[in-house]
């Protein structure tokens, strides 16, 4: 199987509450590593830009809102399969429905204060590392 990398927030919920080191265990017990990390404070532009793929769906602001409300830690996870591996471990957006020992499971407190962003495919993943990262950032 490939190595491939995705990218991921800890978003505001899971940062306020001190949870960054419970999910990166989470992430590396199963076989991703950290290949770049940092914390960020997004601006309302930024959070935008980043979500603007789900400008028309009517929680867009709420979910900016709340994406600018904290500090995040952005991250490149790099492993066999990482995307799909990492949307596994995740669980499902809304922790209701979320598998039990997932991440939203374990931590989101709601469908918005989920705890954690994946991407979705590896093309995604890409533009998306590009947009927080600069290539020197990623060490494997
Ligand atoms: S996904 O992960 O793209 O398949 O999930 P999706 O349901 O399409 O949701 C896209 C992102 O929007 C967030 N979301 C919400 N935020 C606030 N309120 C409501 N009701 C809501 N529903 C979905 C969801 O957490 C996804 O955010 P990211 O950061 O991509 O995980």
């Amino acid at each position: 199987m490939a190595i491939e990398q995705t990218f991921s927030i800890i978003k505001p919920d899971a940062t306020r509450r001190n949870l960054t080191g419970a999910i990166n265990a989470v992430f590396e017990k199963a076989g991703l590593r950290i290949v770049a990390q940092k914390r960020v404070w997004m601006s309302r532009a930024h959070a935008k830009k980043f979500y603007e793929v789900h400008a028309a769906r009517p929680f867009y602001s709420d979910l900016v809102d709340f994406m600018v409300s904290g500090p995040v830690v952005v991250q490149v996870l790099e492993g066999e399969n990482a995307v799909a591996k990492n949307r596994e471990l995740m669980g499902a957006t809304n922790p209701a429905n979320a598998e039990e020992g997932t991440i939203r499971k374990m931590f989101a407190e709601s469908i918005e204060a989920n705890s954690v962003h994946g991407s979705d495919s590896a093309e995604n993943a890409a533009v998306e590392i590009a947009y927080f990262f600069a290539g020197t950032e990623i060490v494997g």
